[in-house]
């Protein structure tokens, strides 16, 4: 099963087991992880899913869709070169071992 890890703002890091076909976003809310808040469910529509992607993973990502471009638009944190919303990141084999920081704020 694939795992992910969730590192706070702080530095302090969880990492959790991910199931195929869920999303980034799903497996934090799922597990308790803090600091996403994921408002609109995961429809690319609130940006409060908002994660930072740790840069020796961004090429395992799949290709940003124009809706979460945009949305990235609105975060409450800065966005960077590595911003994704993880509610679009669907756990994949090919995601297995994923690294996301946490934004300091979501709202
Ligand atoms: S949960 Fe709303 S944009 Fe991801």
């Amino acid at each position: 099963m694939p795992t992910i890890t969730y590192i706070q703002p702080d530095g302090a890091a969880r990492t959790v087991d991910a199931e195929h076909g869920s999303t980034v976003m799903l497996t934090a809310t799922t597990n308790d992880v803090d600091g996403i808040v994921a408002e609109c469910g995961g429809n690319a529509m609130c940006a409060t899913c908002h994660v930072y992607v740790e840069p020796e993973h961004l090429e395992r990502l799949p290709a940003m869709e124009e809706d979460e471009d945009e949305m990235l638009g609105s975060t409450a944190s800065p966005r960077k070169d590595n911003s994704r919303l993880s509610c679009q990141l669907e756990v994949t084999e090919e995601l297995a071992g994923l690294v996301v920081r946490l934004p300091e704020t979501q709202l």
